[in-house]
């Protein structure tokens, strides 16, 4: 199956989602929406770090948007892996609890604060902030903003500024992939490996490794040129297949991996460490995969790198755009990532829509992906005006 067939199931999966909300649900969401108090909006709060039991649907003052900020009306947000961490308190310099998670989602401009050019209200668009996403509203700097290609859907929006911002600009500005050259990508399942896998099959000759659970390789074979299981020696693997090694290893297992990626690479490879999905092991953070981890993180020789003409890399996104600065940059590969989309290219992958009070149930099949069979574990998005039915289910959080 192509990266654009399978973003098609997705894509009818959702479809089918929707359809049964809005046959089921449609008249209490606009009840719900319509009589909520203008002063209120819902939102995923987190209490404290911890387990899915701290996650809960609660009333925030309804935020307003200051000097260079826009106000949007929620539509779909994505969960990603961080968020996952970010629950468990399993990232760096955490901030501080109480909070609402998520870093990306896509809706419609519903009022601007002073000096916003460029948008208008009734914008469809899709941004980046940091924290606060998973809202009925959010108020974020226009520089993290983005309107959407005409055809995209708000799903697709949400499902498609982490993952493929991410993967292009690791593969294009970090690594400079280019025409015959090979990558490596660990968790090529997940969101960031399918797009890692549809950016690659955009330039002629590149070839695909990637490692994955055995149960996904069915449905991702097509998009990875050599699959591997994720426990099998994926270094014998690939040296059976391509002796010389690869051009680019995309690793977010937090650095066990680093010395077999660097022994991979082939001269001027680029080797780039990107997450730590490996610290997570069971429903709240354990200290123990954290010394593991820690002791496990490889020593780098400098010498060695510069004798046998390897680079080594780190890529940070959030901290590339809340930290350092570079939302001009950022905001050159969206418009880059939204012609390819145009030229239909690329196309984000949605698994399937959950409502604003679902978050927990959703967050607890993520959680749960890595170790059993029948989970799906694409991009997945909550749609905050989507809570009616939910709510008439009986979802008591
Ligand atoms: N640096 C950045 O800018 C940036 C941006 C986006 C994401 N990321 C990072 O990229 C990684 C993937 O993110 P995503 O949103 O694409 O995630 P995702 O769609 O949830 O996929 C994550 C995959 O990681 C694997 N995994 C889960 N727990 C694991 C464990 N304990 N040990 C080893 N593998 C495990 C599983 O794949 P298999 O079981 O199939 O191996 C899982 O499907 C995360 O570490 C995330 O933090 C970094």
């Amino acid at each position: 199956m192509k990266p654009t067939d399978m973003a098609k199931e997705g894509t009818e999966m959702t479809e089918e989602t929707e359809h049964m909300i809005e046959k089921n649900g449609a008249k209490e969401t606009e009840n719900v929406v319509s009589a909520g108090d203008p002063k209120e909006m819902r939102a995923v709060i987190l209490s404290g770090f911890g387990g899915l039991n701290k996650l809960r649907v609660t009333k925030k003052a309804m935020p307003e948007p200051q000097e260079g900020e826009v106000k949007i009306r929620v539509k779909a947000c994505g969960l990603n892996f961080l968020d996952l961490m970010v629950r468990q308190g399993n990232i760096d310099s955490p901030p501080k609890t109480p909070l609402v998670p998520g870093f990306e989602c896509s809706g419609i401009v519903e009022a601007m604060g002073e000096n916003t050019k460029g948008f208008e209200i009734g914008d469809r668009v899709m941004t980046f902030v940091n924290y606060n996403a998973w809202a009925e509203v959010v108020c974020t700097p226009l520089d993290y903003v983005y309107n959407m290609p005409d055809d995209m859907t708000f799903p697709e929006a949400a499902a498609f500024s982490m993952n493929f911002v991410a993967a292009y600009m690791m593969l294009f500005e970090v690594a400079n992939l280019r025409e015959g050259m090979s990558v490596l990508v660990h968790s090529a399942g997940g969101g960031v490996g399918q797009a890692v896998a549809q950016l690659c099959s955009t330039i002629p000759g590149v070839t695909v490794f990637g490692t994955a659970s055995s149960f996904k390789h069915e449905a991702i074979k097509d998009s990875v040129t050599h699959l591997f299981d994720r426990n099998v020696d994926y270094v014998q693997e690939v040296k059976k297949i391509s002796p010389e090694g690869v051009d680019i290893v995309l690793d977010c297992l937090s650095g066990e991996n680093t010395g077999k990626g660097l022994g991979l690479l082939r001269p001027l490879g680029t080797y780039i460490l990107y997450g730590s999905s490996n610290m997570v092991t069971g429903e709240t953070k354990s200290f123990f995969s954290l010394a593991k981890s820690w002791w496990q993180v490889e020593k780098v020789n400098p010498i060695k790198l510069y004798e046998e003409n390897k680079v080594i890399a780190g890529f940070s996104l959030l901290n590339l755009l809340f930290k350092q600065g570079r939302c001009g940059q950022v905001k050159t590969v969206v418009e880059k990532l939204f012609s390819l989309y145009n030229q239909k290219k690329i196309k984000p992958v949605v698994d399937s829509l959950w409502a604003l009070e679902e978050a927990l149930w959703w967050e607890s099949d993520r959680l749960t992906l890595h170790y059993s069979a029948w989970l799906s574990w694409f991009q997945k998005l909550i749609h905050p005006q989507r809570s009616a039915k939910s709510c008439q289910g009986g979802w008591h959080l």
